[in-house]
């Protein structure tokens, strides 16, 4: 008896440490975990991983930042409405977002996170071709409707899927210091001041909203690569198993939970064979 409820406590034990400790599962953190990414915080008002959450927030309401995987992409785009992921503005984001949540040392010496040739491909997983250098028209109208502030670098990129973390740092800096950080010019009356009011719940997409002066903003993008390809995204791919975050929070929790009984009831039949000897 004692040694079947010693087996048991212990059988618990495992059990919890093994469910309780699953990594990724629980939503992450839109915090930078070292001031490495203070060149885009300081002018933008927010984080990467915020812009990044805001913007795919658009297309997906309930869309969390989680933990980025350690191997670059660190996050995929997986929404059924891909249109605001599926671009390469997004991409970028999302590697400046892996570099705040994987750069833990303060100071300029880090080399920071890149990405190699054919990472962008990886990233959109089955969104489709998506859009390089540019959002979706609507997307585009919805980022300047929520204040959401994309600085003029991430239109830039890398046409093989790789990304580099100082070229673009110092190319944002180039950037903000000729134009007195008045980088934002893919909204109309966006300013340099970074008191973006970080409304934390965006809503759906305005679409009626916005006609005045917005399409000729849409066309100044330097989209020579590609043209913006809207329509054939969100359609395609409805039928995805849906990997989201919050699916693998309730697992966790379920896990999580099992975990405790199994701990309990191996802690009482432990206590009870020893009140039983
Ligand atoms: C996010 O990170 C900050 C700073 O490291 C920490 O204080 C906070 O608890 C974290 N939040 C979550 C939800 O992990
Ligand atoms: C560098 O920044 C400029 C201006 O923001 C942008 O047009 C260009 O595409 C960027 N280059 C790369 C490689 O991202
Ligand atoms: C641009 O932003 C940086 C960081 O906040 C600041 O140090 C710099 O003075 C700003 N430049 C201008 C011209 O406002």
């Amino acid at each position: 008896m004692v040694q079947l409820a010693e087996s048991s406590y212990a059988f618990a034990i495992a059990a919890a440490v093994t469910f309780l400790w699953i990594p990724g599962v629980y939503a992450g953190n839109t915090t930078c975990a070292s001031n490495q990414l203070d060149w885009y915080t300081s002018v933008v008002g927010e984080t990467p991983c915020d812009t990044y959450q805001r913007l795919r927030r658009i297309c997906n309401p309930d869309y969390e930042v989680p933990n980025f995987r350690p191997d670059t992409p660190g996050d995929q785009c997986d929404d059924q409405v891909s249109a605001c992921c599926c671009n390469t503005v997004a991409f970028q984001l999302s590697m400046l977002c892996m570099n705040c949540q994987y750069d833990t040392v303060d100071g300029d010496i880090s080399s920071g996170i890149d990405a190699g040739v054919g990472t962008y491909s990886l990233y959109q997983g089955k969104c489709g071709a998506g859009t390089d250098n540019s959002l979706p028209a609507d997307v585009q109208r919805a980022t300047c409707n929520e204040n959401i502030r994309l600085d003029d670098f991430l239109y830039g990129g890398w046409d093989d899927g790789s990304w580099f973390y100082i070229f673009t740092k110092q190319n944002a800096s180039k950037d903000h210091a000729a134009n007195n950080n008045d980088t934002f010019t893919h909204c109309p009356d966006q300013d340099s001041s970074s008191s973006s009011s970080s409304s934390s719940t965006p809503t759906a997409l305005h679409t009626g909203g916005g006609t005045d002066g917005v399409e000729t903003t849409v066309s100044i993008n330097p989209s020579d690569k590609s043209a913006p390809t809207a329509g054939k995204d969100s359609s395609s791919d409805t039928g995805n198993d849906k990997r989201s975050s919050n699916t693998g929070a309730i697992v966790g929790g379920c896990l999580g939970a099992v975990a405790g009984f199994l701990l309990l009831g191996g802690l009482f039949m432990f206590w009870r064979a020893r009140r039983n000897r």
